[in-house]
C-alpha cells in the first residue's frame, strides 16, 4: 500500500461479498492472508484478539497482496473487532490495559489496530482525532458537527466482538466506536456475538450511529438467527436505516449479516440431498451451494449477507470466490435449501 494508500473518497463503495476470515492461522496468517488476495479476495476479517488471531501478520499478508497486485489502501476492505476483556486470554498479550475505563480500553485497542494493518505508515492519534471530531467530546457538542478530514489510513467496518456484560459498558463501548466513525478513521460499525433480538434492539435504538453489521455464528443452537434476520432487512423491518454519518459507503441497506460457522457448523445441511441436488445442478461443491445461499441473502428478501470463509486450502479460497459471483438463482432453489435449514 505505501506510497499508493488512497483516500477514503476513492475507497470501496460497500462491502466485499466474501471476506478472508483469518482466525486460528498462527505464523501461517500472512502467507494465507496473500494467497487468498492472489485468488480473488479483497477483503479481511480479523480481531485484536491474540488468542485467535494475529493482527499484525494479517496487515503484513494485505500490504504484501497490494504490492503484488498493484492494489491501493481503498482497493481492500479491512475489517477487525475491539475484543472486551471476556474473551481475551489474560494471561497473553492484551492491546490495552484490563484495568482502564471500557472506553479507554477500546480506544487502546483500535490505535494498535490500526498501526497492525497498517504496517509502513504514519499512524494518527486516535485519542486527539476523537476530541477534535467526536460529536459527544467536551467542546463539541453545541456545535454542528465538522466533517473529518480523509485518512491514508482507517478501518472499513469495526465490531464489538461481543456484547459486554452490561448494558451501561456496551454503550459505553459502542459510543467510543461512534467516535471513531466521527474522526473518519472507521467507516461502517457493527457488533458480533449477539444472539438476543432484544439486545440488538435495545443497542439499534439507543445508539446515534446504528450498527449496520452482525457477525454471529450460524448453527442451529441459535435457530440459526431466525428470529434477529428478518430485523436486518430493510425491506421486512419497519426499523428506518438512516445512512451512517460521514460515510461514502452505499446507505440505506440495513444490517449485513455476516455468518460464520457456515460449513463447519453445518454438516447437516452440507449431506442433505437438498444442497446435493442443486450442487448437481450448478455444478457446484455442497460448499459453494450453502456460500451461495448466505451470499444470495438466505431466501430472505431484502436481506444484505457478506460470506466468511478462512480455509487454508488455495483451491477452496477459488471455490468460495467463485460461489459468490454466480447469477441470482431462481426463487425455489433458495426456497429449497431455506426448508432445508428453517424447516419452513
Ligand atoms: N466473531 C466471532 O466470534 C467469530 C468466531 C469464529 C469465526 N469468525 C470469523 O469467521 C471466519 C471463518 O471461520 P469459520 O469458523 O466459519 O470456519 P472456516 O475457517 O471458514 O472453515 C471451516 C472449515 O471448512 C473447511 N472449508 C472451507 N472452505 C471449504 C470449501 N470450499 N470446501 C470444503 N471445505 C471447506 C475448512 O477446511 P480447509 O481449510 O481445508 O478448506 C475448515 O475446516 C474466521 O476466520 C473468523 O474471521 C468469527
Amino acid at each position: 500500500m505505501s506510497g499508493k494508500a488512497a483516500e477514503r473518497s476513492t475507497a470501496l463503495k460497500s462491502m466485499p461479498a466474501i471476506l478472508y476470515g483469518t482466525a486460528w492461522k498462527d505464523t501461517r496468517t500472512a502467507d494465507l492472508v496473500f494467497t487468498a488476495f492472489l485468488q480473488g479476495f479483497r477483503g479481511v476479517d480479523t480481531a485484536a484478539q491474540r488468542k485467535h488471531y494475529r493482527e499484525d501478520l494479517v496487515g503484513k499478508g494485505v500490504h504484501q497482496a497490494c504490492a503484488q497486485l498493484g492494489l491501493a489502501r481503498g482497493d481492500v476492505w479491512i475489517q477487525t473487532k475491539f475484543t472486551p476483556v471476556s474473551g481475551q486470554d489474560t494471561t497473553g498479550y492484551v492491546p490495552y490495559d484490563v484495568h482502564a475505563p471500557v472506553a479507554e480500553q477500546v480506544c487502546a485497542s483500535f490505535q494498535a489496530s490500526l498501526a497492525n494493518l497498517h504496517p509502513e505508515q504514519p499512524i494518527p492519534s486516535v485519542t486527539e482525532l476523537v476530541a477534535k471530531y467526536a460529536v459527544t467530546a467536551r467542546g463539541n457538542r453545541n456545535k454542528a458537527p465538522t466533517p473529518p478530514p480523509a485518512h491514508q489510513v482507517y478501518i472499513d467496518s469495526y465490531l464489538l466482538h461481543s456484547p459486554m456484560t452490561t448494558l451501561q459498558s456496551t454503550l459505553e463501548a459502542w459510543r467510543v466506536l461512534e467516535a471513531l466513525v466521527d474522526t473518519g478513521l472507521v467507516r461502517q460499525i457493527g457488533v458480533s456475538n449477539v444472539y438476543d433480538p432484544q439486545i440488538f434492539q435495545t443497542l439499534f435504538q439507543l445508539a446515534r450511529i446504528k450498527p449496520s453489521i452482525v457477525q454471529n455464528r450460524w448453527h442451529s443452537s441459535t435457530g440459526h438467527d431466525v428470529s434477529l434476520l428478518p430485523l436486518f432487512s430493510p425491506q421486512m423491518s419497519p426499523n428506518t436505516f438512516p445512512p451512517p454519518a460521514y460515510t461514502d459507503v452505499e446507505a440505506p441497506h440495513g444490517v449485513t449479516y455476516q455468518p460464520f460457522w457456515t460449513l463447519s457448523g453445518n454438516q447437516r445441511l452440507l449431506d442433505s440431498d437438498t444442497v446435493a441436488v442443486l450442487a448437481i445442478k450448478h455444478s457446484l461443491t455442497p460448499a459453494q451451494v450453502v456460500y451461495a445461499f448466505v451470499h444470495q441473502g438466505l431466501g430472505i428478501p431484502g436481506l444484505r449477507t457478506c460470506v466468511l470463509s478462512g480455509t487454508k486450502n488455495e483451491a477452496h479460497m477459488e471455490e468460495a470466490v467463485q460461489a459468490v459471483s454466480l447469477d441470482a438463482w431462481e426463487e425455489d432453489d433458495l426456497t429449497a435449501l431455506r426448508a432445508e435449514v428453517y424447516g419452513e
